[in-house]
């Protein structure tokens, strides 16, 4: 198949949806992952998402629409979870609900569970894509599964090439990592996945606690939470104090303490062995780089890639989440 990639135009929005209407696949940009989108209502579409991600089929999607008021057909939403949309959507916040019987979204994009992953993005492209098909688009990560998540176009070419039927290419994505996951369908809300809508963010909003579950013990309610994923190819080593011979840098903040292995400075590693997720230790430009900057320091020149400590605090959190991930293995 040959992969038509566009920068994000209205006509190449017109071209998208047509696409999407006759069941293909479009790599949307969004604020945090690009998306490999489908129309949730179209199970023959939704197939090929599995199909070209190579995907679990039994990993449900996050069905993706334009606002509270389209999400409210396909989800059951309480007031608390009204309250939450009022206040997080659009944005990097995927809520679970129960699913409405007449929703019309496809078994597959749901897995057969009784609840739904709905999210409103607030990517401009996202929105206006979401709004011209008329249709919830089902969209993970527009990447191979198991592997890093795309943001920048290019990323999904390399990962998923000649599979996708079209990319909307709308340069890289502010956030970087993929939306924070809210289980609303237990007694209390629980967070399933880190990402940059914090637990305590939407704890202040309805007054009251937010659980979380990243690492559940039993089989993952979520299969984002599955041990391994968000990978490179060679290893990761967390919390390094030093660089060993072979390895890459992943550095955060300043370098004055870093040393080579056996002797020098870090700051000596040649330019393509190192990067730093951000010099003024800002979580959010961090976030912004991983992983771009993995994608960057995963070549076969490399035996590792050592990444210095990252506080756990906000972001840092969603962060640790995908870096302990990508760490198994
Ligand atoms: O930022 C994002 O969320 C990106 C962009 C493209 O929007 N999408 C994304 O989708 O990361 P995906 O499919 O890679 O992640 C969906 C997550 C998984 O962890 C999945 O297990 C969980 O949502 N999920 C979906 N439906 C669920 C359900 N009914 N119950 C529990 N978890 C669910
Ligand atoms: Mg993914």
């Amino acid at each position: 198949m040959k992969t038509i990639i566009c920068e994000a135009s209205p006509k190449a929005i017109e071209q998208a949806v047509a696409l999407i209407r006759d069941g293909g696949l479009v790599a949307m940009p969004t604020e945090t992952v690009y998306g490999l989108a489908a129309d949730a209502t179209n199970g023959r579409a939704v197939a090929r998402i599995f199909e070209a991600k190579g995907r679990p089929s039994f990993n449900p999607l996050i069905s993706h629409a334009a606002d509270l008021e389209m999400a409210m057909k396909y989800g059951e939403f309480s007031d608390m979870a009204r309250k939450i949309a009022a206040h997080f959507w659009p944005g990097p916040l995927t809520m679970i609900v129960p699913r409405k019987e007449s929703s019309g979204i496809s078994d597959l994009t749901t897995a057969g569970l009784k609840t739904i992953a709905i999210r409103v993005p607030s990517h401009k492209i996202a929105q206006d894509l979401i709004k011209a098909a008329g249709v919830p688009l089902a969209a993970p990560s527009a990447n191979a599964s198991g592997t890093i998540s795309p943001t920048a176009p290019f990323h999904v070419i390399q990962s998923l090439g000649g599979k996708v039927d079209m990319v909307l290419a709308a340069g890289i994505c502010a956030i970087g990592l993929e939306s924070s996951v809210l289980d609303l369908t237990g007694d209390a809300p629980v967070m399933l996945r880190p990402g940059a809508v914090l637990p305590e963010d939407i704890a202040a909003i309805i007054d009251a606690p937010v659980g979380t579950d990243y690492n559940p013990k039993d089989a993952p309610k979520s299969p984002g939470q599955l041990l391994r994923h968000y990978a490179p190819s060679i290893p990761l080593r967390l919390r390094a104090v030093d660089v060993m011979p072979g390895e890459a840098l992943l550095a955060f903040g300043s370098l004055k303490f870093m040393a080579l292995r056996g002797g020098g400075a870090a700051s000596s590693l040649p330019e393509d062995s190192m990067r730093n997720l951000s010099e003024e230790r800002d979580l959010n430009e961090a976030a912004a780089n991983l992983f771009r900057m993995m994608r960057e320091l995963d070549t076969q020149d490399h035996t590792g890639i050592a990444v210095m400590d990252i506080p756990e605090t906000g972001l840092g959190v969603a962060i640790n989440d995908r870096l302990k991930r990508a760490a198994q293995g």
